[in-house]
C-alpha cells in the first residue's frame, strides 16, 4: 500500500494536533503506538522524535507494510501482535521507558486495551487515546463518550477530550495521565 499524505482526515493524531492540543513528541519521547496500520501517522510522528516508535499491529498485511517503512527508517520498531498480549509488548520494548502511549484501536474493548497498556507508561508519560464510540455501542454517539469518560475518569487524568468531527465521525480524542496514587 502506497502511504498516503498526513492530513487530518486520514490520522486522529494529526487532526488532533491541529485543532490545538498539545501532542507533539518531545525530542527524545519514546512512544508506544497501539493500532498502526500500514504507518502512515507513525511515519510523520517517528520523525519528530529521536525516541523509537514501538508500532503494533495485528494484521498480517499492514504489518507487511510496516516492517517495509520501518527498513527505510532509523527509530521505528514494528511489533506484529494482538495490543492486548501485554507480556509479549512488555518483552518487545526491552525495558526502554515509554513517554507516550498512543491507541487507534476501534474496538468494543478499547478502553480495557489501554489500561492494561498503561502499566507500560512511564508514571509521568502522556497517554493519547482516540475513542470511536460506534465501535463501543450503536448508542447515540454523545451517550457513549459520556460513559467512556466516566470510566477513563475512574482510571486516569483526564487532561483535554475534544470532537474529532468532522474529520472523522463518532471520533473524539483524550489526552491522560496516570493517576498520582
Ligand atoms: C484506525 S486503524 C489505525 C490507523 C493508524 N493509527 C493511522 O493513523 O495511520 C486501526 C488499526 O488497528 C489494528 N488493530 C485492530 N485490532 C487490533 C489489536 N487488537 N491489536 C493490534 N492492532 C489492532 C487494525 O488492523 C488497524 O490497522
Amino acid at each position: 500500500m502506497k502511504h498516503k499524505d498526513w492530513s487530518p482526515e486520514n490520522s486522529k493524531w494529526k487532526a488532533a494536533l491541529d485543532r490545538g492540543l498539545d501532542i507533539k513528541p518531545k525530542e527524545n519521547d519514546n512512544i508506544l503506538y497501539l493500532g498502526a496500520s500500514s504507518g502512515t501517522t507513525v511515519k510523520q510522528i517517528s520523525k519528530l522524535t529521536r525516541g523509537i516508535v514501538f508500532a503494533v499491529e495485528n494484521s498480517p498485511e499492514m504489518a507487511i507494510e510496516l516492517v517495509k517503512l520501518a527498513e527505510k527508517s532509523k527509530n521505528i520498531a514494528p511489533i506484529f501482535s494482538d495490543a492486548r498480549d501485554i507480556e509479549f509488548l512488555k518483552k518487545s520494548i526491552f525495558g526502554k521507558r515509554m513517554n507516550i502511549l498512543f491507541q487507534d484501536i476501534p474496538s468494543v474493548d478499547q478502553v480495557e486495551i489501554l489500561t492494561k497498556a498503561s502499566t507500560l507508561l512511564d508514571s509521568e508519560g502522556k497517554i493519547l487515546f482516540s475513542l470511536k464510540t460506534q465501535s463501543i455501542s450503536q448508542k447515540p454517539s454523545k451517550e457513549t463518550f459520556e460513559k467512556v469518560e466516566k470510566m477513563l475518569g475512574e482510571r486516569f487524568r483526564i487532561i483535554s477530550k475534544i470532537s474529532l468531527e468532522p474529520y472523522h465521525k463518532k471520533h473524539y480524542f483524550f489526552v491522560l495521565r496516570k493517576q498520582a496514587y
